[in-house]
């Protein structure tokens, strides 16, 4: 299937690594012009150059997103590189393993800020300039915490519910006007970021996590089972992200996608 993405300008943020890697490089695969994203400029020229290298079209934006200026100065280079931007995928983010009476209420401003403001700074940004063109994709990483919460992460949970929520607020918002947006809600995904993550928390299981395989074995046992009865990968999140920034997709708009082997035991 042809998704029709040659020479559309994207900006993947957190494409600096994990999920957002994947994503920007079957971007690039698919003939998109993107830009990978991150705080950190080594990680961020790592993936820039491994798209160049195998023949892709990439530019490199820097800056951290909870803050206005950081936020404003990601979308200028991006600007500056293209032009205008056709797709905005709002992928970074962070989490913390940490449980209910460990989380201040600092944590929780922080959290909101950096997952969820992050996208709002960059959404209020591209909105002018997709309208004027009359086309855009705006796709946004929430997760299944969003829609069957833990007891632990409650602040990374929140900040994902909100996410899917003004999704559906914003669709309605953009109207005839062209944009499209939709959140995707990812399952346990053995990204860059996540593997340590589950290293920690199944320490409290006492599971073996010295090779990979175990790793995971243990992630879909302990942590988060699905009937796949595998962890999911970087890449299962990024073709449905391509798909989603597709011109083939003008019909979806406003929903959540969730993409977790099954885990979330609900008819959706
Ligand atoms: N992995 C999972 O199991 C899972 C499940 C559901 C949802 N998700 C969601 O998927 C997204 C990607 O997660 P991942 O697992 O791929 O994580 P990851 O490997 O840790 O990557 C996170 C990316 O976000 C960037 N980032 C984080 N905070 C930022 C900030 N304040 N400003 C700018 N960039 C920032 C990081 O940039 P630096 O290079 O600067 O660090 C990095 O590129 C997140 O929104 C996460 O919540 C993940």
């Amino acid at each position: 299937m042809d998704l029709h993405l040659k020479n559309k300008k994207v900006l993947v943020t957190g494409s600096s690594s994990g999920i957002g890697k994947a994503i920007a490089k079957i971007l690039a695969d698919e003939g998109a012009q993107v830009i990978v994203h991150g705080r950190n400029e080594q990680r961020a020229k790592n993936i820039m150059d491994e798209i160049i290298d195998n023949g892709g079209s990439a530019f490199m934006a820097l800056g951290d997103l909870s803050t206005d200026e950081g936020a404003q100065k990601v979308y200028d280079t991006a600007i500056r590189e293209f032009g205008q931007l056709d797709i905005l995928v709002n992928n970074a983010g962070e989490f913390h393993a940490r449980n209910w009476m460990e989380t201040t209420p600092d944590d929780w401003n922080k959290m909101y800020n950096t997952n969820v403001v992050s996208m709002i700074r960059l959404i209020r940004m591209v909105i002018p300039s997709m309208k004027e063109q009359g086309w855009g994709r705006i796709i946004q990483m929430s997760s299944i915490t969003a829609h069957q919460p833990f007891p632990l992460w409650p602040d990374y949970g929140a900040s994902k519910a909100a996410i899917s929520n003004l999704t559906v607020s914003l669709a309605k918002e953009l109207a005839e006007t062209g944009i499209t947006i939709n959140s995707v809600s990812p399952g346990t995904t053995a990204s860059d970021g996540a593997t340590p993550f589950f290293h920690d928390a199944l320490k409290m299981f006492d599971a073996d996590t010295d090779n990979r395989e175990q790793l995971e074995k243990n992630v879909v046992k302990h942590l988060l089972y699905n009937p796949t009865g595998r962890v999911g990968k970087e890449e299962d999140i990024a073709d449905l992200v391509a798909f989603l920034s597709s011109p083939r997709t003008d019909f979806i708009n406003g929903t959540n996608f969730r993409i977790d082997g099954g885990a979330s035991v609900a008819v959706s």
